[in-house]
């Protein structure tokens, strides 16, 4: 099977914060991807393809719009769906209020089921081909889900939450269950096509040190797994845990010590972070998933993205639905751009970019598989629209250069921008679909 998509077509190759100037991603204005089984075979200037290579293709003709990356959502909660919008709280009085209630009906296959079915048309009508995704403690909503994305072969990660005190006995497990619970979901979703199992303790707060302790030891036996939980996003999280660990010296130690870190570990939030922290977790290889819309909302903070990066940390976004207040990616870097300002910081409209796509892929542990075009990775992408709405029409008409287009994009655009979203080379999403 053979695909040529025409349009213009971006990519990065590496973070533009870093590398020097124009070698950190490739425009085509009038570009073709061309894609065979599922893979990029390559892209070219669309004026330089060859009979041969038109031969036997289907051809999409995206002209006028702009080809990216599928965008990688580094963190976000599928069981959180109906949660989204829930008033007047901050993180741990809206998690027994809203979300522990909500995470419960995920004992019931058939809830687990449709909410998945939802979840991911709303992640591809949002342009986002990967995520690393909480599902519940329930054993069954780890099933509903990885099915459901297994289904539209998508690549994703996700685990059985794990929680085994300071949560109601409805989402609770113990070390027992959550470790018998895990080797039956790894044995049934580890590496079967494009699912990566990811061990997912909470947070300190709601694992015993037993459990921590079961997840590190997981993760020594099974050296590919992967393993995600939240770190230091609100101040009252931060006390709670240094009062449940006192041996520890900080939040962030807590993990550390237990051997939660490493190249397959991925943080959400990091708000409060110390530049030694922020130091440890670069020595380590960690990930941090930088959640704006969460952070803004549930009033917890802002993320320092030049501190984290000046240490060395890979940094992925996270629209973390349902503490976040929008699926889109677009919505996300305009609030991660707001975040920023706050912190004397301009994040330019590359690096935002390269953040959704090559930077989350690599935050992810999953670069070597998808995040741009280079020849031989996974053909997800996502077509934009840079004329979607009035508004961003008429901004986009007059902007002289591809960053100014990019920035009214990220600052205007939303899932109304998403005019196509394709899956191994296959279209998945079509905006005007009859
Ligand atoms: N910390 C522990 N659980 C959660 C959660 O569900 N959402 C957010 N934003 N933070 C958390
Ligand atoms: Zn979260």
């Amino acid at each position: 099977m053979k695909r040529i998509v025409r349009g213009s077509i971006l990519h990065f190759v590496a973070d533009p914060a870093t590398a020097s100037a124009g070698a950190a991603w490739r425009y085509w204005d009038d570009g073709a991807l061309i894609v065979e089984d599922g893979k990029v075979a390559r892209v070219t200037d669309h004026m330089a393809l060859q009979p041969a290579d038109m031969a036997a293709a289907a051809i999409d003709d995206y002209t006028g719009k702009v080809i990216m990356p599928g965008f990688v959502d580094a963190h976000i909660h599928y069981a959180q769906v109906d949660v989204i919008a829930s008033y007047g709280t901050q993180l741990l009085d809206w998690l027994e209020r809203y979300t522990f209630p909500a995470e419960r009906k995920f004992a019931d296959p058939a809830h687990a089921a449709a909410i998945a079915e939802f979840f991911l048309d709303e992640l591809l009508r949002n342009g986002t081909t990967t995520a690393a995704v909480f599902p519940t403690v329930h054993k069954a909503s780890v099933d509903a889900f990885f099915a459901a994305a297994q289904k539209r072969k998508l690549r994703m990660l996700a685990g059985k939450v794990m929680m085994d005190r300071n949560c109601p006995d409805f989402v609770r497990d113990d070390v027992e269950s959550a470790e018998a619970d895990n080797r039956e979901l790894i044995a049934r979703w580890h590496n079967k096509d494009r699912l990566t199992y990811t061990l997912t303790p909470r947070f300190a707060p709601t694992s015993t040190p037993a459990q921590l302790a079961l997840t590190a030891q997981l993760m020594r036996e099974f050296p590919d797994l992967h393993m995600q939980t939240h770190l230091a996003e609100n101040r009252d999280e931060i006390r709670w845990v240094r009062e449940l660990f006192p041996d520890a010296a900080g939040y962030y130690d807590v993990y550390a010590k237990i051997g939660l870190t490493g190249a397959r570990s991925l943080f959400a939030h990091c708000v409060h972070m110390s530049d030694a922290e922020f130091a440890l977790m670069a020595a380590a290889g960690d990930s941090i998933a930088f959640c704006p819309t969460s952070n803004l909302f549930v009033g917890s903070g802002l993320f320092d993205l030049k501190r984290a990066r000046a240490a060395g940390v890979r940094v992925g976004m996270g629209t973390d639905v349902g503490g976040g207040t929008s699926y889109s990616m677009l919505r996300t870097l305009a609030e991660a751009y707001k975040v920023l300002q706050l912190n004397g910081i301009n994040l330019d409209p590359m690096r935002a970019f390269h953040l959704a796509t090559l930077g989350g892929a690599d935050a992810l542990g999953v670069a070597e598989k998808i995040g741009n075009f280079a020849a031989g990775k996974e053909a997800d992408f996502v077509v934009l629209d840079l004329a979607a709405t009035p508004v961003l029409a008429r901004r986009t008409s007059i902007a002289g250069t591809l960053e100014e287009r990019l920035f009214a994009l990220m600052t205007l655009g939303d899932d109304r921008s998403v005019f196509a979203t394709h899956i191994l080379g296959e279209p998945a999403y079509r905006r005007d679909a009859a």
